[in-house]
């Protein structure tokens, strides 16, 4: 575990931002929820619960955590997500309000209201279940964000199955892997997506990851949506379209046990295999419905949001999905990438629909201040008036950016850290009750324990670094890693006793506001998406030219983290093309293994790599180079040339 680097001055430069008082006016959050949840966490939870979900069978024990670190929360009450999504809003009322705001990237458009979301769920569900699919199978889902993302998770979820959302980036040996892993006997699939002004397949992926037959996918059903052409496999493939035609909009939704699985997203880890963190129902859901009322202040009835990620990852579940959908609001969801066809296109979605909570990651703000100001002065941003971040530390600069220009200069900013694992947001202010500061993420919502700490496990104390840690276990907490309860302990649970280690580091300041200083393991955070060295590592090996490899996350202006790695070819290929082809062939190759995400922003084709006397590759040095420092000490390498050689490399 690498030392969290302290930032002495943690860059506070005394700004705040109290909450505006017409916000405080009309604010979600009851001022006094602090003490609320601080007086009886439990019972906070258990009020929540019961506020915000409806229990086919309410429960009466809130947590059990002799199974330790297996939590049970709500143990003994039953419900069911996708009803609590849709069919309640319908029963009470609110059938006529616009779920979804639909916009493809190429311009086309469906808003669909939850009275029409909850019947293509149903027929959804029907479909699925004549197709063979019942509680506690997996379902893999690669589609691009289009409605039926959403009506395929919530359908799986209706089912009582357990849905794992694949990213439309992964590649197909990416894909095979999460299937093989899951041993899901369902794929929903589309021909294609659009990104960045042209169609890219999915459907093909999927062909080539089960193309051997031996996996254990029964169907792939296939939405239409990039109108590509498609091979077909008669038997396992089904047109999405076709079967919904003819489905039956009856469905009644079947109440499962709280702690019945919801879904499995695989992430990157410190090993080269992507982990698949289990979340479940009741507990998940309440913390995404709490998280996203409270801490996005939503009010349903008249609020716009608008949260950019996909579904393929963690806030795509919990803040596209589930949380808004509990709570019954309004919101936009776009198929495409900020810059097609021009570079103002999310301001132009934001002053169209009237969005007036908006959500996304650093990295975007960081590349849009790069394009200027001019172009979201551009359009009528006033709408606006909450901004969240996510995904990774936001400089003060950024947020700055963000709160003048977009957020006109009086929008509260929330700044929200959680993970996959959290399943939902853990620290974060409450935009009418926190004086927020530019770059920290501040405090624990109510009803969470954290705690910062030091490598005995001992609390810090105001303005030390440590480790951060939740110290009291929480509703949405994974409930493991698929398929490996050891590793699970072992990842979370044996750093230290009783208490969950997240892998980030962080200070306090003065005012006992947590600062994230990024992580402590060997996992990157690129444009806000984990991934981890060693499968990057793993990936390059696997390449006929590569002898060895080492990758490093360095600091990037604009992707917070950027892949950079180091490779030594086997002699036989060393020279035998320019080092540009060969660093070309290699980002490729990687695309292919893992996904487009994970090609690395340089490759170094190197003759030696810099190790330790009992042989680890000194990723500290590696990283001081692709960040173009003067290396640093190098008392403990075997060879101090093999520095000179990796510099000499790096200079040509
Ligand atoms: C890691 C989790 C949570 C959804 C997106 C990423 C980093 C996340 C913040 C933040 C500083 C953050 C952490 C964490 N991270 N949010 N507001 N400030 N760091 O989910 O892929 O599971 O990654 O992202 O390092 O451990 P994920």
């Amino acid at each position: 575990m690498s030392e969290p680097t302290s930032m002495d001055s943690l860059l506070d430069d005394g700004r705040r931002f109290p909450p505006p008082p017409a916000f405080v006016a009309t604010a979600v959050a009851p001022a006094d929820i602090y003490e609320r949840a601080q007086s009886d966490r439990l019972a906070f939870w258990a009020d929540q619960s019961r506020e915000l979900l409806h229990w086919h069978t309410p429960f009466t024990e809130t947590l059990d955590f002799s199974g330790a670190p297996v939590a049970r929360w709500f143990g003994d009450g039953e419900l069911n997500v996708a009803y609590n999504c849709l069919d309640r809003h319908v029963e009470e009322g609110r059938g006529d309000r616009v779920a979804l705001h639909f916009e493809g990237e190429p311009g086309d458009q469906r808003s669909i209201t939850y009275a029409e979301l909850t019947t293509e769920v149903k027929k959804a569900a029907n479909v699925l279940s004549q197709l063979g699919v019942k509680a506690g199978d997996r379902v893999i889902i690669y589609l691009p964000l289009i409605p039926e993302a959403v009506v395929a998770m919530l359908a799986v979820a209706r089912l009582g199955a357990i849905h794992s959302v694949v990213f439309g980036g992964f590649s197909a040996e990416s894909l095979r892997a999460r299937i093989d892993d899951a041993q899901a006997t369902m794929v929903i699939t589309a021909d294609g997506g659009h990104r960045k002004g042209s169609v890219f397949p999915l459907k093909t992926a999927v062909d080539q990851a089960i193309a051997d037959g031996a996996t254990t996918v029964k169907n792939v059903l296939v939405v239409r949506r990039g109108g590509n052409d498609v091979e077909w496999t008669e038997g396992r493939d089904i047109w999405w379209h076709e079967q919904m035609d003819s489905a039956s909009h009856e469905h009644t939704a079947e109440a499962f046990e709280s702690e019945n699985p919801l879904f499995i997203l695989y992430t990157s880890g410190t090993t080269g295999k992507p982990k698949g963190i289990l979340h479940t129902s009741g507990g998940y859901l309440t913390q995404a419905a709490f998280t996203h009322k409270n801490v996005f202040d939503l009010h349903a009835e008249s609020d716009v949001y608008w949260c950019t990620a996909d579904v393929g990852w963690i806030t795509g579940h919990s803040y596209v999905v589930y949380g808004p959908l509990a709570n019954g609001a309004t919101q936009v969801i776009y198929e495409g990438t900020p810059d097609t066809p021009h570079p103002g296109r999310w301001w132009e979605i934001i002053e169209k629909y009237g969005v007036t909570i908006f959500y996304t990651a650093p990295t975007a703000i960081r590349t849009f201040m790069k394009l200027g100001r001019e172009i979201p002065q551009k359009f009528d941003l006033s709408s606006l008036r909450l901004l969240g971040s996510v995904g990774e530390p936001i400089n003060p600069e950024a947020w700055m950016w963000y709160r003048e220009v977009i957020g006109g200069g009086v929008a509260p900013i929330v700044d929200t850290w959680w993970q996959t694992e959290t399943g939902a947001i853990m620290i974060s202010a409450l935009p009418g009750i926190t004086a927020t500061k530019p770059g920290s993420a501040q405090v624990p919502i109510p009803g969470i324990s954290i705690d910062v700490v030091d490598d005995s496990g001992a609390h810090v104390g105001r303005g030390a670094g440590g480790l951060l840690v939740v110290t009291e276990p929480w509703p949405s907490m994974l409930r493991g890693i698929w398929g490996d309860p050891e590793r699970f302990k072992e990842t979370y649970w044996s750093t230290f006793e009783n208490v969950y280690f997240a892998g980030d580091g962080a200070q306090l300041d003065a005012d006992n506001d947590v600062w994230l200083l990024g992580r402590v393991d060997d996992v990157m955070n690129v444009s806000g998406h984990r991934l981890s060295t060693m499968e990057i590592e793993s990936a390059l090996v696997a390449h006929p030219m590569t002898a060895e490899a080492a990758v490093v996350g360095a600091n990037d202006d604009t992707t917070g983290q950027a892949v950079v790695a180091f490779v030594i070819l086997k002699s036989r290929y060393v020279g035998s093309e320019s080092d540009q082809e060969l660093e070309k062939q290699l980002r490729t190759w990687v695309g292919e293994q893992i996904g487009p995400i994970a090609k690395p922003r340089t490759v170094f084709i190197v003759q030696e790599l810099p190790k330790t006397r009992s042989g680890k590759i000194m990723r500290r040095l590696l990283r001081d180079i692709a960040e173009g420092r003067e290396v640093g000490d190098t008392t403990t390498l075997t060879d101090t040339s093999v520095i000179r050689t990796i510099n000499t490399s790096v200079n040509d």
